[in-house]
């Protein structure tokens, strides 16, 4: 039988029809508080993305060449638009006029999805932890709503660590949904545990994660032995310095970096911002 290919089959493929796919319009803007703020846009019916990727998205410069920033999605991948979670920063290029965008706005995507904090990069295990730091959030809030990651582990812990407590709203929302959602609110009951910190404001859990990683505070919180690579999977994402942290914790801990080429037992990406 011939295949015939679909216009959107070859407008992946397609340079020529590639500026088509980039134009994206807005479809909702929440600001959380005066740094963080998560925006909606049009989903090209072409896109395809495995949970926990990013892509390029922007907007046009004044030279008329796009300022374009890696981000991460934090929409679901069966959700029809695309969700992005973002800080503000008061004089960077593209969060500073990002921050200012309406609904009907256009935005630039250049949808080539790619990133390591993908399921495929890790071996299979039993418990799976999920650290971020501020808007590295965004990855695991795809993740979090694939029914693949309860269908691969048998516990999923999303640690979040945030300067105050309202940075953590767009983390509490996200759990909310989570609990009400079709797909995977039944198999996330009993099995997702969320364990914010703050550092610079007191709160339930005051401090940073990798304090109480090393303590064993958290293991002990979570009624779990520490790490091991016998049946534990990290992915870790927040700013350079605290996943480097992450990561030594995870090496002393015997865990093994991965990739998509060579699944291991842990993964990192930085929290993109600028
Ligand atoms: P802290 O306030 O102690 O620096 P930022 O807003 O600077 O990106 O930081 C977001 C959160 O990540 C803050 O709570 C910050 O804690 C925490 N953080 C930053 N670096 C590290 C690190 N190396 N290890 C653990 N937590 C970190």
């Amino acid at each position: 039988m011939t295949h015939l290919a679909q216009p959107a089959e070859l407008g992946r493929d397609h340079p020529a029809t590639g500026a088509l796919a980039d134009a994206q319009t807005v479809t909702s803007v929440t600001h959380w508080t005066d740094r963080l703020f998560s925006f909606r846009i049009t989903r090209p019916a072409s896109l395809r993305f495995r949970s926990g990727e990013f892509v390029m998205i922007g907007l046009p410069g004044d030279n008329g060449k796009p300022i374009l920033r890696a981000y991460s999605i934090a929409s679901p991948v069966w959700d029809e638009e695309l969700e992005f979670y973002s800080i503000k920063v008061p004089n960077g290029p593209l969060t500073s006029r990002l921050a200012n965008i309406r609904v009907g706005d256009a935005i630039i995507l250049r949808p080539k999805p790619t990133g390591t904090l993908v399921l495929d990069a890790l071996i299979p295990g039993k418990r799976l932890y999920l650290l971020a730091t501020g808007t590295g959030i965004a990855p695991f809030a795809s993740l979090l709503r694939d029914p693949e990651t309860y269908e691969k582990f048998d516990q999923v812990v999303l640690t979040h660590t945030c300067r105050e407590r309202t940075d953590l709203a767009y983390g509490e929302e996200l759990m909310e949904r989570i609990a009400r959602d079709p797909l995977v609110g039944e198999a996330s009951a009993g099995r997702l545990t969320y364990y914010p910190t703050t550092t610079q404001e007191p709160s339930r859990n005051t401090g940073r994660i990798t304090e109480r990683i090393a303590s064993g505070k958290l293991f002990e919180d979570l009624g779990v032995p520490a790490w091991s690579a016998q049946g534990d999977r990290v992915m870790i994402c927040g700013s350079m310095g605290f996943n480097l942290d992450v990561k030594a914790l995870a090496q002393t801990a015997g865990l093994e970096e991965g990739s998509n080429a060579r699944p291991g037992t842990f993964v990192l990406e930085k929290a993109f911002v600028g």
